[in-house]
């Protein structure tokens, strides 16, 4: 088998004293959308900070397409192919949609390919070609988190890492990412590692999921498995229907092994 596209072997990362997460070990493989699924807390955001330079691990090993990613600059990161969506949507407020987007292809020198990824940009978000000369602060909430997802993608990233891409959007513009997330890896091929509370969402694009809890990874499987087991159905699939209580429930019955 060839070597995965991103391989995570017992990484450890701490804030300060702090263990957020430890010994974590994954892999993704190429042209495979990954789901990272966990509550609150768990060290999701930890794991791709680790990956795309933002924090550095104490300790294991993280290779991405052949090369050990520790101690490189989050600009070589993406330099190598690998672009980053974190939590926070950034975007530049003052800047354009269209001057958002291609600050995101910074580090290319094929300009036609950019003037061509742009277009494939307003084909995938038709709401950016509407607001091209607007600046990014006048965009919704849930339009800046498409344009931050584009502006990653104009890098013509291998691998995409997706922090929390459907929190706080519409139920709409949930479905639109979620399609989204499948026209790009469909369409391009790109690899992507999807960070997720919307479990059942990202069950259903991903083939692959990993289960942090507290900094550990304690369950993991095909996407179509996990979907089926009871632990994961009752905690991450029936959050919403049944509320608080069958957290509650679960802790009781220390499911995870
Ligand atoms: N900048 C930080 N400083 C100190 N502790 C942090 C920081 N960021 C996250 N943590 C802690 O690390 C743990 C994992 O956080 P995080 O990776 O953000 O979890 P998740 O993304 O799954 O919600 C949590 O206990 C959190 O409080
Ligand atoms: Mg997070």
């Amino acid at each position: 088998m060839a070597e995965p596209l991103l391989a995570l072997r017992n990484v450890e990362t701490y804030y300060g004293p702090v263990l957020a997460i430890q010994g974590i070990s994954l892999e993704v493989r190429e042209a495979s959308i990954v789901a990272l699924l966990g509550s609150n807390g768990a060290g999701k955001s930890t794991v791709l900070k680790s990956i795309s330079g933002f924090v550095e691990p104490q300790k294991g090993t993280i290779r991405f397409a052949g090369q050990d990613l520790p101690g490189h600059e989050p600009d070589a990161i993406v330099g190598l192919g690998l672009s980053h969506v974190p939590e926070e949507r950034e975007v530049f407020p003052f800047l354009s949609v269209r001057e958002n987007l291609l600050m995101g292809a910074f580090t290319r020198r094929d300009r036609d390919a950019v003037r061509a990824d742009l277009e494939r940009m307003y084909g995938l978000f038709p709401i950016l070609r509407e607001r091209l000369d607007q600046p990014a602060l006048s965009l919704s909430g849930g339009e800046q988190q498409v344009l931050a997802i584009a502006r990653a993608l104009m890098a013509s990233p291998k691998l995409l890492l997706l922090d929390e891409p459907s929190l706080g959007l519409s139920p709409r513009l949930v479905g639109e990412i979620f399609t989204v997330i499948r026209r790009i890896n469909g369409e391009s091929g790109t690899t992507i590692l999807l960070v997720e509370q919307n479990a059942g969402k990202a069950l259903e694009v991903a083939e692959y999921a990993y289960v942090i809890e507290v900094g550990r990874i304690v369950m993991e499987g095909s996407a179509r498995d996990l979907a089926d087991k009871p632990d994961i159905r009752e905690f991450y699939l029936g959050l919403k229907e049944q509320g608080v209580r069958s957290v509650r429930r679960w802790k009781r019955k220390k499911l995870w092994r």
